[in-house]
């Protein structure tokens, strides 16, 4: 456990997060930057149409932000004017989703009379493992793996970071979700390939390990998912036998996790980082999580993941940063709004 230190500033005290950049809607209240009041995350179910419908993900939104405040606060057992401050996603994400919880945010600050902080949905990935192990050791690599990203950042401290490497196509999680979709799992497919890869056999197909014989950290997934598909014309028309299905996953599994494996581990070993952070709904993996546990411990790294809830988007992760950036003493910016592109967010990670 750690010290509940009093925040220097007040804002910190008590902050209500408020995260809607994509499908899940989440809000929590977190003390002094620590301890987890209430964390409450109402999964959007896109299943029908096979991926997220934004116009729907924000009008759900706008419905569920009031009751899911209302119950974060009773849980947390506090009044709404006992909030010192608010931090919402402000970037990046579906535009129309992040508009709702900005504007939401901003009212609800303005009728409390409080400070109202826009934070970065990838710079709370980064940090999220926090949350649950304590803060970090420095340096640190961070591998940040969702539907939309896949990023590899040095962190030497909170707002100190050295961009290392991305995706130059399709995200992690996406390359999962359109692999399931060929093998017709369904939406979202990770969970899915995740637990047949755990009966199939990962030598099964060979697959390619995009951009693993080259130098440099970033990462390349939308030619395996061609290669999948490649692999699946020579088996007839879905739906396919079972072991079929299990093979491919586990194939196409072992390939995703050796590329993230590897990277992550040449960042560390080029940064000398002392932990690696990992956040995003792909930190959720089982194989991912086992590979890198045994990597990290033989080369004395201490691995942070956290757990599922706060791997995917969560609000707890934002209400963390919002709270940091009260202590910093950021100063309320009257023009929050919503940004949906990372490029323009002005996240403070240089790119070289
Ligand atoms: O972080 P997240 O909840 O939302 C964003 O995309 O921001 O991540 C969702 C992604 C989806 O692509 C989903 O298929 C993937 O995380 N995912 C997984 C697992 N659980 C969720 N991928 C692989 N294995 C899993 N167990
Ligand atoms: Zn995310």
């Amino acid at each position: 456990m750690h010290r509940a230190l009093a925040p220097m500033n007040e804002a910190a005290r008590l902050v209500l997060g408020i995260e809607t950049s994509c499908d899940d809607t989440s809000v929590a209240v977190l003390e002094c930057g620590r301890t987890l009041r209430s964390h409450l995350i109402a999964a959007q179910d896109h299943r029908l149409y096979g991926g997220v419908v934004p116009e729907l993900a924000s009008r759900a939104h706008l419905e569920l932000l009031p009751t899911l405040v209302t119950r974060a606060l009773h849980e947390a057992r506090i009044a709404p004017g006992e909030l010192t401050g608010i931090a919402v996603t402000r970037a990046p994400g579906l535009v129309g989703s992040l508009v709702v919880g900005v504007a939401f945010a901003k009212a609800y600050g303005l009728g409390l009379g409080i400070p109202v902080t826009g934070v970065n949905h990838i710079e709370a990935h980064l940090h999220s493992a926090a949350l649950e192990h304590g803060p970090s050791p420095w340096p640190a690599v961070a591998l940040v793996v969702s539907g939309g990203h896949t990023e590899l950042v040095e962190v030497r401290g909170f707002g100190d970071y050295r961009w290392l490497g991305s995706t130059r196509d399709d995200a992690a999680g996406e390359a999962y979700d359109k692999v399931a979709k060929l093998l017709e799992l369904g939406f979202p497919g990770g969970p899915e390939i995740d637990r047949c890869a755990a009966v199939g056999r990962p030598d099964a197909f060979v697959f390619p390990r995009p951009m693993l014989d080259r130098p440099g950290l970033d990462f390349s997934y939308s030619g395996l998912k061609t290669a999948v598909a490649t692999a699946l014309r020579g088996h007839g028309d879905p739906p396919y036998p079972a072991a079929l299905i299990d093979d491919i996953a586990a194939s196409f599994q072992a390939a995703v996790v050796d590329t993230l494996v590897v990277k992550s581990m040449r960042a560390i070993a080029a940064t000398g980082a002392r932990a690696l952070n990992l956040g995003g709904g792909v930190a959720c993996n089982r194989e991912l999580r086992r590979r890198l546990a045994a990597e990290c411990e033989s080369s004395g790294v201490a691995l942070r993941i956290p757990a599922p809830r706060l791997c995917a988007d969560n609000a707890a992760m934002i209400a963390l940063v919002g709270a940091w950036q009260f202590e910093r003493g950021d100063a309320p910016d009257p023009d929050l709004d919503a940004i949906a592109a990372l490029e323009e967010s002005g996240l403070p990670i240089p790119r070289e």
